[in-house]
């Protein structure tokens, strides 16, 4: 068998989109449509690899280091002919067969493509494409075939007569070509069409005129090779991929009590017997481990999750971490870079940020820490705050193991709170408490007896 390069065409804007951003990084469950197509033709055999690109170089460039590929740029987007006539210098003197594929399908499974090569490579066809029969094949190339069912051409939706309209096998836009018939036929095409483009699909007439086969493969599934043009086929893609992610993480055993209100990231891992309630969404590079529990409408982002946590319904958890065992909400708001070692307890109405709580610290309810380093088995009272900005800096408070912060505290910062000091309720905190103290900073309370009874006769005389 030869060996098989492969060349991905992602230059394009993306125009139909209508979007600022380029589309081979438009979002599909939470990774760009570029990472999808290229963690797919990672899992098969296939070197090397030409990514094409044009609309967001910079991004783009910065993307593909995390990958073993070449790139090439098209410095204009005159068509996907043209486009892979810009990939010809990379390839070098690679003479295989080249998987040709873009980046706006995303779907495609890498069985489906190794059906592709190797069919061609049995056939030994000069062209190999890809294609698949759907209800809908407006807006796609038509594939128009002979007599004897041999391909003569791909028509593209806008160039195509009404009965080549009524056509529903489509071209994929994924094929095998042999590399040397590919480039000698890409010289001829012009860009004498509709679209004024240099059409790749018009290498397939160039090639039968030089009696070399062409040979296609159906594939069964038309959604995995849907092409993303419009936001109406990337809502329809980013349901099917995330109904995938779904489908994994519970063959790794996780429950989802009901899949199709659940949000999930393709990057996200759950493990064995977390449940997963309705309407969360676990986004980004999130781990979550074994036997938790997230409830309703929870969000957690780009988090470390350890095994036996709960969050419980309503909380939002970004960019943290969240040790074993540990229980967070309902209703409470974890962000940027905070850690909750394992064994924490964070109640309602609790908002923790870059903070760090040592194990076994509790914060139960309606508090605020920020910028806080606080120790082990700590203890934050209701309403408890730490004051952590002056109105032009962040200033960072200190709480040693097992002090106890007492009810609505305002604890104001740069300070440090002493291993089992104590703070009574109210306080206003401004200096270092040292440790094993109690600090407390409040008025005197005073008690006027009998001044009720006095008011009521005041008011009637
Ligand atoms: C293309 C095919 C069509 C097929 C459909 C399947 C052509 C002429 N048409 O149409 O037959 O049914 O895909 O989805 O090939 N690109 C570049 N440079 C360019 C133009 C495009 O890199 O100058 C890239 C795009 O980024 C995209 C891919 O090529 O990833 C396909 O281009 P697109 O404009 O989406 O082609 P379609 O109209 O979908
Ligand atoms: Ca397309």
């Amino acid at each position: 068998m030869s060996p098989t390069g492969c060349v991905i065409l992602a230059a394009g804007e993306g125009i139909r989109l209508k979007s600022k951003t380029p589309k081979a990084l438009q979002p599909l469950c939470g990774k760009p449509l570029i990472r999808h197509v290229l963690d797919t033709i990672g899992q098969i055999e296939t070197a090397p690899v030409v990514v094409v690109i044009g609309a967001g170089r910079q991004q783009m460039t910065a993307l593909l280091q995390d990958y073993e590929v070449q790139v090439a740029h098209q410095p204009e987007l005159l068509g996907t002919g043209h486009a892979v006539m810009c990939a010809q210098q990379a390839l070098g003197d690679f003479s295989g067969d080249i998987l040709v594929t873009c980046a706006d399908i995303p779907l495609v499974r890498a069985a489906t493509l190794q059906h592709l090569i190797d069919e061609h490579q049995r056939s030994e066809a000069a062209a190999t494409i890809l294609t698949t029969v759907c209800d809908d094949p407006t807006g796609y190339g038509r594939i128009v075939r002979n007599q004897q069912g041999l391909v003569q051409a791909i028509v593209e939706h806008k160039d195509a007569d009404e009965q080549i309209r009524q056509i529903n096998e489509i071209n994929t836009s994924i094929y095998c070509f042999q590399t040397q018939p590919l480039f000698a036929a890409l010289r001829s095409i012009t860009p004498d069409n509709v679209q004024k483009e240099y059409y790749l699909t018009d290498v397939i007439p160039q090639l039968l005129a030089q009696q070399l086969p062409v040979a296609a493969v159906v594939a069964e599934d038309p959604e995995e090779v849907m092409g993303i043009n419009t936001r109406a086929q990337q809502a329809a893609a980013e349901q099917l991929a995330r109904q995938r992610v779904h489908q994994r993480l519970m063959a790794e055993g996780a429950t989802l009590i009901d899949p199709p209100s659940t949000f999930i990231d393709d990057q996200v891992t759950i493990g064995r017997d977390t449940v997963i309630w309705p309407g969360a969404f676990i986004l980004g590079n999130t781990q979550i481990g074994d036997d938790c529990t997230i409830g309703g409408h929870v969000l957690i982002s780009n988090c470390q999750i350890g095994n036996g946590v709960q969050i419980k319904h309503c909380s939002v958890v970004t960019d943290s971490r969240v040790g074993d065992g540990v229980q967070i909400g309902p209703f409470a708001h974890i962000r940027d870079e905070t850690t909750i070692q394992q064994q924490g307890r964070i109640g309602s109405f609790a908002e923790v940020v870059r903070s760090n709580l040592g194990p076994g610290t509790t914060d139960k309810h309606f508090s605020y820490l920020g910028d806080a380093e606080v120790g082990a088995n700590v203890t934050v009272g209701a309403g408890a705050i730490t004051c952590n900005y002056d109105g032009q800096t962040k200033h960072k408070t200190i709480i040693e193991d097992g002090a106890f912060v007492g009810s609505d505290a305002a604890i104001v910062a740069p300070v440090t709170i002493g291993k089992s000091a104590y703070i009574g309720a109210g306080s206003v905190i401004t200096k270092d408490v040292p440790p094993g103290a109690l600090a407390l900073v409040r008025g005197q309370q005073e008690n006027i007896e009998g001044w009720a009874d006095q008011q009521k006769r005041r008011d009637t005389s």
